[in-house]
């Protein structure tokens, strides 16, 4: 359920349609729904609601300060991996003691500017890390709460990019090699050493993995306390897979992956953390663009899109699939043909898929990538000096556009010239 549904023959965000945002706000543009939104991070919570807990949205999936102050408002923590996602997190009005920062290469400057505005924990993720955060926090008068990211050797069974807990992966420290590391970070001043964490990837559409990942995490735990560290939360990463194919098996639920959680560390008496980004809103935001020409080609056609790999780029880069919908409803019946979906960049790889089947589309029409609200507008670019893409909010009757489109002119002005040129 995710609130992008045909009403009166044309493709609605809840209750508006989308061709009036396009009219009003042009193309490319990302359209987001605020009740999916919401509904998606109370599935957590519900999931969650046998334990102290807190739900750290992923910054990274989709850093909008609207989306932010959404979830913040509806309780939200935020799980930060730069000083620039620290800013807006606290921008959005998350206090800081619900921001949780994560990350393999935090510098002493993000590390001054998060304990200087208030911190949860930082999630740790190697020793050279932990003897520069030891000093800065020294430093500034602080002791700061810290998990140490353990990285358990489990194939999370995803894409090979986006996979994280495997030994041969940059991410956390080896799980074997963890009670020596705990020893040394429980003796360097300015760090409270409070839990562990991990996070073994992202789109995973089966549960096996993290049960065996988290049941090691609960035999650390154990360990640990019995070698005298004060373990009292446990973060758990993010990275419930979405449905990006309807036709396919659904991803498991959040609250069959609350179960897990409580089947493998429920008795440890643990705060619980858990990071989630695309699972909250991949399905809540929709990329919509304009048809701009049919091109007839040997033996393809192709629909040349207004958006292009700048504005969504997980298909080139993942080989990553989103359904795309006409925005008109097609006539039960109506006749279908494969075309190739292209965006006008100069590159081949500027093809979001080959072979769809769609009724007959022309210039002018509208069409929508579905799942598009995570890792969407965040990873876009000013790549082929297109203005990077407007985002739109959704909520009911109403609509905010939450991230104008630059004019030409805007994106020109921030290059400088220098006088000697
Ligand atoms: N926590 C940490 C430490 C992470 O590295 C990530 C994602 C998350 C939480 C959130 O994972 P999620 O619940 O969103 O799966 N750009 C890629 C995804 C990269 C994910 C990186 N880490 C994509 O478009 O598929």
């Amino acid at each position: 359920m995710d609130h992008f549904t045909y009403a009166g023959g044309r493709l609605h965000a809840e209750d508006v349609p989308l061709d009036r945002i396009a009219a009003e706000v042009g193309t490319p543009v990302y359209v987001y729904s605020a009740a999916t939104l919401t509904r998606h991070y109370l599935q957590f919570r519900k999931a969650l609601d046998w334990t102290d807990h807190l739900i750290c949205f992923a910054v990274k999936a989709n850093s909008n300060l609207a989306v932010l102050k959404l979830l913040g408002d509806l309780g939200a923590g935020m799980d930060v991996v730069s000083g620039g996602e620290y800013a807006r997190a606290r921008a959005a009005g998350v206090p800081g003691d619900r921001i949780v920062f994560s990350g393999v290469g935090k510098t002493a400057d993000e590390m001054r500017r998060a304990i200087a505005g208030g911190i949860r924990q930082f999630n740790v993720e190697s020793e050279p890390e932990l003897a520069l955060l030891s000093q800065v926090a020294v430093a500034m008068g602080a002791t700061v709460p810290i998990a140490i990211r353990v990285n358990p050797d489990v194939d999370a069974r995803t894409h090979a990019k986006i996979a994280t807990g495997k030994s041969e992966n940059k991410f956390g420290i080896p799980i074997a090699g963890a009670p020596g590391v705990y020893a040394r970070a429980a003796a360097l001043p300015g760090l409270r050493v409070v839990g562990i964490d991990m996070h073994i990837g992202s789109q995973l559409t089966d549960l096996d993995p993290y049960r065996q990942a988290y049941a090691k995490m609960a035999d650390l735990c154990r360990l640990l306390r019995d070698q005298g560290h004060a373990i009292i939360r446990l973060d758990m990463g993010g990275g419930l897979g979405i449905p990006y194919r309807r036709d396919n098996a659904a991803p498991p639920l959040p609250i069959e992956y609350g179960q897990v959680i409580r089947d493998t560390v429920g008795d440890l008496g643990c705060e619980i953390e858990i990071e989630p980004g695309r699972n909250i809103v991949g399905n809540a935001g929709v990329l919509l663009t304009s048809v701009v020409y049919l091109k007839r080609g040997e033996g393809r056609d192709f629909l040349i899109l207004d958006a292009a790999m700048n504005d969504l780029i997980r298909p080139a880069m993942y080989d990553s699939h989103h359904e795309i919908v006409p925005v008109a409803e097609p006539p039960v019946g109506a006749e279908v043909a494969p075309v190739d979906v292209v965006g006008p960049v100069c590159e081949t790889g500027d093809t979001f898929a080959r072979g769809v089947e769609l009724p007959a589309l022309d210039s002018g029409d509208l069409v929508a990538f579905r799942s598009a609200g995570a890792y969407g507008a965040v990873m876009a670019s000013e790549y082929n000096s297109r203005p990077l893409v407007p985002e739109v909010l959704v909520a009911g009757d109403r609509y905010a556009v939450i991230r104008p489109r630059p004019s030409i002119e805007e994106m020109l002005a921030r290059d400088v010239v220098p006088p000697w040129l």
